[in-house]
């Protein structure tokens, strides 16, 4: 029953649009770097054999010690710190015994609480060489979440930004954008107003004010943008069972220029100096 998971995830969200004050945003950026640091400290470990309980377990372990709590364990039920989704699972992933292997991508997903404000951060990684087509999803991806933060701007509309992203990864390179999770606004509770689809029109939907902080988080796909999700509740996977790529931040909407309250550049820098990650994404594809 594909979608069925789309209406509880939809009626969680609050109906007002909530914006934060400067106090405010500097505590969401204490939680979002928190999520930063775990999923750095992931990436420094993360190699074939290892397997996506032992990092659970990991990310579970940093975010108490730094007096956070991992958001997602209990959060309707779901039973696990993170969410580690690898290859064909799109999001939602279930950590478990498995090792992961040579060519596996693996999206990791952290929720804190920190201080009553909440961090939301994923980020893709690829064991060993995913090959040049699976290479592209992830780099394009990456691109089409900073092209919709471009967009996150006051007086800007959602849709800008969901118009941004699309066009990045559907209209230029014709891979499945996923139509049934979005991204959210983010502050005391996990899932604010407004919902940030990763399709859309320009200049459609909600206004955007300076103190809007978003998760923006494109779910792109190699093939179909088709999914369903499995029996455990939870799981989403590609109907094709090609791979999906997940990148996602917490970013502040101001005048001009978006101000992204996580950082990808502990975690970059962690994956470049781990000999078994892929980190030559520059190249572009020749078909
Ligand atoms: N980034 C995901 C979201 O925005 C994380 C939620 S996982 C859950 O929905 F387990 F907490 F639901
Ligand atoms: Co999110």
């Amino acid at each position: 029953m594909p979608g069925f998971y789309l209406a509880c995830l939809i009626t969680i969200f609050a109906e007002m649009m909530i914006l934060k004050n400067k106090e405010e945003i500097e505590l969401m950026r204490q939680s979002a770097l928190l999520v930063s640091k775990t999923l750095a400290e992931v990436a420094k470990v993360l190699r074939p054999g290892i397997s996506s309980i032992a990092l659970d377990k990991m990310i579970g372990e940093i975010i108490r010690d730094h007096k956070a709590v991992p958001s997602f364990l209990d959060y309707r039920g779901y039973p696990f710190n993170s969410c580690i989704s690898v290859n064909d699972v799109v999001v939602h992933g279930f950590p478990n015994d498995q090792p992961l292997k040579e060519g596996d991508i693996v999206s990791i997903d952290v929720g804190v609480i920190l201080n009553e404000w909440h961090g939301d951060h994923a980020y893709t990684f690829a064991i060993g060489d995913p090959g040049a087509e699976v290479a592209q999803l992830i780099r394009v991806t990456k691109e089409s979440l900073y092209k919709g933060i471009e967009k996150a701007v006051a007086g800007n509309r959602v849709g800008d930004i969901s118009f941004a992203i699309q066009e990045h990864t559907e209209k230029k390179y014709g891979y499945g954008v996923v139509r049934e999770l979005v991204g959210h606004g983010l502050g005391k509770s996990m899932h604010e107003d407004p919902q940030v689809p990763n399709y859309g029109k320009r200049n459609d939907g909600k206004k955007l004010k300076e103190g809007l902080v978003l998760a923006i988080e494109p779910m792109i796909n190699l093939g179909t943008r088709k999914v369903y999700t499995e029996e455990d509740g939870w799981t989403v996977r590609t109907e094709d069972h090609k791979p999906s790529v997940h990148f996602e931040h917490d970013v502040c909407v101001k005048k001009g220029k978006a101000d992204i309250l996580s950082n990808y550049a502990p975690i970059e820098a962690a994956e470049k100096a781990n000999v078994n990650l892929f980190s030559a994404y520059s190249k572009e594809l020749v078909v």
